[in-house]
C-alpha cells in the first residue's frame, strides 16, 4: 500500500488542480478520433521564414547551445523595443525596460511572485484565463473576481472596480480580446481602469496573446500600454505563441517600468536562468521577418469564427451564446439538462468523443458554460458539432 505522502507536498500547492484545460487535454490526448476543441493550440504551423532562420542559424553559430544573459539576446530586445515604439508610440529602453521569458505563463507566473506576498490580492476578470487563478493561489494570494455581464455582451462593470480594492490589492489582470469570452475591452473601460489605478498605484498587468486576432473589430482594439501616464504601473506581457504560431518554442516578452525589472530579473534568474537560446533566436527572425502571415492565419480564424456561430446557431436547445469579437474561443452557455460544466464536459468526451473545457475553470461566473477553441481546422468543429447534435437531437 502506498504511504501518504501528503506532508511532503506544500498547502499552496495542494490547494490547486492542474487546470481544466490541460485536464481535458490530457485526458482526451488517449481517445483515438476525440474532436478535441479544448485547447487554444492553433492548428498552424510556425511560418517558414522563421524556421529556416532557426535551422541556418543552427549549423553556424557556435554559440547557439549556450545560455544568453537572464533578460535575453540584446538584439532580441531591441526588435522588441522598436515593435513596442511601433505598436504604442512609447519609447523604452530594451536594456532596462525589456525581458525575454519563456512564454506569457512563465513571464506573469515571475510578475505575480515578484508582486505578492501571502494574503495579497490580485483582482481577475470572472471569467478570466484558468491559470491566472493558479498562478495567484500559487504564491498564497488571493485572486479577487471582477464579474463581467454576460447580458451586455460579457462587459466589464467599470464602476464596480473600485470596489474591489483593498489595502492589500497589487494589481488587475487584463486579457483583451479575452480567453475565454472573445470580449475587446473598449478603450474608455481601458483608459478608467487605468486611471483607477493611477489613484490606487496598483500594477495592471496586461496579459497579450490575442490583439493579433480581432477581425472586423479592429478599430475597438485599444493597447492600455500605450497610455504614458502609466508607464510605471503598468507590465505587458506579449506572447510569440499565438501570433507566430510558436507555442512550442516557449517565448514572449514584457515591457516593465524599470524598477519592476530589477525585481524580476531575480526570480526569473533563481528559476530558468534564461529562457532558450533557440526560441530567442526564432523570435529575432520573426520580429525581422514582418507580420505578412497573419493576414493569412486571421482569414483562415475568421472563417472558422463564421462556422461555430453558425454551428452553435443550429442548436439553439443546446446553446446560448455571445458572438466573439476577437481571440479564438466561444463560451456559451449550457441549455441542456446538466449538473455542472465538469460533468457536462466529462459526459461529453465519454459519449460523442469531443473535448471542451468546463467554463467553471474560468472563474465562478463560468459555471454552467463551455469554452470551445476554434482555432482547430474546420473538420475538428464540424465532427465536434456532429456528434453534439447526434448525442443531443432537439426535442431530447
Ligand atoms: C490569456 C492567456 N495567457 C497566457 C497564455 C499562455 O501563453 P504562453 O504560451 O506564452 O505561455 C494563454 C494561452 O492560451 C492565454 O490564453
Amino acid at each position: 500500500m502506498m504511504q501518504n505522502k501528503e506532508h511532503l507536498i506544500s498547502r499552496s500547492v495542494a490547494g490547486i488542480t492542474v487546470s481544466a484545460i490541460k485536464d481535458m487535454a490530457m485526458r482526451s490526448a488517449g481517445i483515438k478520433g476525440v474532436a478535441s476543441l479544448t485547447w487554444g493550440l492553433p492548428s498552424f504551423q510556425t511560418p517558414a521564414f522563421i524556421r529556416q532562420a532557426v535551422a541556418e542559424v543552427l549549423d553556424t553559430d557556435p554559440d547557439i547551445g549556450k545560455y544568453t544573459l537572464p533578460d535575453g539576446l540584446p538584439e532580441l530586445r531591441r526588435l522588441v523595443a522598436e515593435k513596442h515604439l511601433q505598436e504604442t508610440g512609447i519609447e523604452v529602453d530594451p536594456d532596462k525596460q525589456v525581458m525575454i521569458h519563456a512564454g506569457n505563463m512563465q513571464g506573469l507566473s515571475t510578475l505575480i511572485r515578484v508582486i505578492t506576498d501571502p494574503g495579497d490580492e490580485i483582482i481577475v476578470t470572472d471569467p478570466g484565463f484558468a491559470s491566472h487563478f493558479h498562478q495567484v493561489h500559487l504564491y498564497r494570494g488571493t485572486p479577487v473576481c471582477w464579474p463581467m455581464d454576460e447580458s451586455l455582451g460579457w462587459k466589464l462593470d467599470v464602476d464596480a472596480l473600485a470596489g474591489l480594492i483593498t489595502a492589500r490589492t497589487k494589481a488587475i489582470i487584463l486579457v483583451t480580446p479575452s480567453n475565454p469570452t472573445g470580449t475587446i475591452f473598449t478603450e474608455t473601460e481601458l483608459r478608467a481602469i487605468g486611471r483607477i489605478a493611477l489613484d490606487h498605484d496598483l500594477l495592471i498587468l496586461l496579459d497579450d496573446p490575442y490583439s493579433k486576432f480581432t477581425y472586423g473589430n479592429k478599430d475597438r482594439f485599444f493597447n492600455l500600454a500605450s497610455v504614458p501616464e502609466l508607464a510605471d504601473n503598468i507590465a505587458y506581457c506579449f506572447t510569440f505563441s499565438k501570433a507566430y504560431a510558436m507555442s512550442g518554442w516557449r517565448l514572449s516578452y514584457t515591457i516593465l517600468p524599470e524598477f519592476l525589472k530589477c525585481e524580476v530579473l531575480k526570480v526569473h534568474d533563481a528559476r530558468i536562468i534564461c529562457a532558450p537560446r533557440i526560441s530567442q533566436v526564432a523570435g529575432i527572425a520573426a520580429l525581422a521577418g514582418g507580420t505578412a502571415h497573419l493576414k493569412e492565419f486571421e482569414d483562415i480564424l475568421a472563417r472558422r469564427r463564421d462556422l461555430i456561430c453558425r454551428r452553435l446557431d443550429s442548436v439553439p436547445h443546446l446553446f446560448e451564446y455571445v458572438e466573439p469579437e476577437g481571440a479564438y474561443y466561444v463560451f456559451p452557455r449550457l441549455l441542456v439538462k446538466h449538473e455542472s460544466s465538469y460533468d457536462f464536459a466529462i459526459e461529453l468526451l465519454a459519449k460523442a468523443k469531443v473535448a471542451v473545457t468546463p467554463g467553471s475553470a474560468f472563474g465562478p461566473s463560468g459555471e454552467h458554460h463551455v469554452r470551445m477553441a476554434y482555432c482547430v481546422e474546420e473538420d475538428v468543429i464540424n465532427t465536434a458539432f456532429d456528434r453534439i447534435e447526434a448525442l443531443y437531437p432537439c426535442g431530447r
